[in-house]
C-alpha cells in the first residue's frame, strides 16, 4: 500500500541528488509539490481511496509531503551554498599583493619655472595677470610706441592674421607679454604690481629659437618708484631664481620704445663650462626699463604722477640655463624620456622614477 510513496520518496531523493544547479532542482520541486507534482497528484486521489483506508493513506500522504518538502528544502540550501562558495572562488582576489605602480604624470619645467616665478615674485607683492594669444596690432605695437612704421617692428618675425576688414590692420599672434601690461593699465588703476607668464610667437626656428615659446613680464606702477626698485627687484629675483646668492648681476642701457630709459641685463657666468656665478664672463638673461611716459599716457595714466618700471625675459631660456638643458626643440617634442628627464614629480620626490 505504501510501496508507491516509498518509490516517489526514493525517486524524489535521487532526482535531487541529480538536480546539479537551483534550475534543475526548481524542476524537481515543480515536478513533485507543483500543481501538476507527483504528490499532488496523489493527494487528488485521496478521495477515490476506500473510506476505510483514507485516514491513514492522508496521514501517510501528509507525513511524505512534509518529508518531500524537507529534504527539497535541504537540497536548496546545499545547491545555494556550492553557488555561492563557486562565485567566491571565481571572484577570489588576493589583499596581501602590494599594488600596481601607477604611472604619474611629470610637470614640464617651462611650467615648473612658471611656478616659481609666480612664487617668488608672488612674494615681493605681485598677482599674476593674463592676456590672450592673439592681439590687436594696437595692444602688441601701438599702445607700446611701436608705431605702424617703426624699425622695431622689424625685430619682431610677426605672426599676421587675417584681418577683419580690408583697411584695418590685421591681428597678431602677440610677440611678446607687453601687451598684457597695456591691459592691465586700462583695466586696473594704480598702483600696479603684476607678472605675466605666457605664449609668445616669433616667425623664428633654430636650435635656440621656437616660433612659440614663453615669457616672463612684470610691471609695476607707483608714485615714486624708481631705477633703484627695479634694480634690486631684478636682483632679489635672479638670485632667488638661480639659488645663488652672489650671483653677479649687470645692467647695461639699452632700448626698447616702450621704456625710457632702457636695461639689458646680464648675470656672470663661465662660457666655457656654462657654469653660472663665478667665471668673468657675461650673460644676456632679460630686457627691462622704466615704463615710457607715452605708454602710460596711451594707457590713460597721468605720467606726471605714476611711474614705473617693467621687464621681460624668456622663460624656456632661463629653465635652460638654471637645469643646465643644452637644446631648445625638445621643450616641445612632447618625449617622454625627455620628460623623465627634465620633469619634475608633483607628488613626492622620493616616487619620482619608480614604476613610471
Ligand atoms: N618685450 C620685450 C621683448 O620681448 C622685453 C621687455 C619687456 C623689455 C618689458 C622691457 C620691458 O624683448
Amino acid at each position: 500500500m505504501t510501496d508507491d510513496l516509498d518509490q516517489l520518496r526514493a525517486e524524489t531523493e535521487r532526482t535531487l541528488a541529480a538536480a546539479a544547479d537551483l534550475r534543475a532542482w526548481d524542476a524537481v520541486r515543480v515536478g513533485v509539490l507543483g500543481r501538476n507534482g507527483t504528490l499532488t497528484a496523489l493527494l487528488k486521489q485521496l478521495g477515490a481511496v476506500p473510506a476505510g483506508q483514507r485516514r491513514e493513506r492522508g496521514a501517510a500522504l501528509n507525513r511524505l509531503k512534509d518529508t518531500l518538502a524537507a529534504l527539497i528544502e535541504a537540497r536548496r540550501a546545499e545547491l545555494e551554498d556550492a553557488a555561492f562558495a563557486a562565485r567566491l572562488a571565481a571572484e577570489r582576489i588576493d589583499p596581501t599583493l602590494p599594488p600596481r605602480p601607477l604611472p604619474a604624470g611629470l610637470i614640464h619645467p617651462v611650467s615648473r619655472t612658471m611656478e616659481e616665478m609666480a612664487a617668488i615674485f608672488g612674494a615681493m607683492g605681485f598677482a599674476v595677470a593674463e592676456g590672450p594669444d592673439v592681439e590687436s596690432d594696437w595692444h602688441n605695437f601701438g599702445a607700446l610706441n611701436i608705431p605702424a612704421h617703426h624699425p622695431a617692428r622689424a625685430d619682431h618675425d610677426t605672426f599676421y592674421l587675417p584681418p577683419a576688414a580690408a583697411d584695418a590692420p590685421p591681428p597678431v599672434l602677440r610677440t611678446h607679454t607687453s601687451p598684457v601690461q597695456v591691459r592691465t593699465m586700462l583695466h586696473q588703476p594704480p598702483p600696479i604690481r603684476v607678472v605675466v607668464m605666457g605664449r609668445t610667437y616669433r616667425a623664428d626656428h633654430d636650435a635656440t629659437h621656437s616660433p612659440m615659446f614663453h615669457q616672463l613680464e612684470g610691471l609695476a606702477i607707483d608714485r615714486d618708484l624708481t631705477l633703484g626698485h627695479l634694480k634690486g627687484c631684478l636682483i632679489d629675483f635672479l638670485r632667488s631664481f638661480f639659488g645663488i646668492a652672489n650671483l653677479p648681476v649687470r645692467f647695461r642701457s639699452s632700448y626698447f620704445p616702450f621704456t625710457e630709459p632702457s636695461m639689458e641685463v646680464d648675470i656672470g657666468w663661465n662660457r666655457r663650462t656654462g657654469e653660472l656665478g663665478g667665471g668673468g664672463d657675461w650673460l644676456e638673461i632679460l630686457g627691462s626699463g622704466m615704463v615710457h611716459a607715452k605708454v602710460l599716457a596711451n594707457c590713460g595714466i597721468d605720467p606726471a604722477v605714476w611711474q614705473g618700471f617693467a621687464f621681460g625675459m624668456g622663460v624656456e631660456r632661463v629653465t635652460m640655463l638654471k637645469h643646465g638643458i643644452p637644446d631648445l626643440r625638445p621643450f616641445y617634442d612632447s618625449d617622454i624620456r625627455w620628460l623623465h628627464h627634465y620633469g619634475t614629480s608633483p607628488l613626492l620626490p622620493a616616487l619620482l622614477h619608480e614604476g613610471v
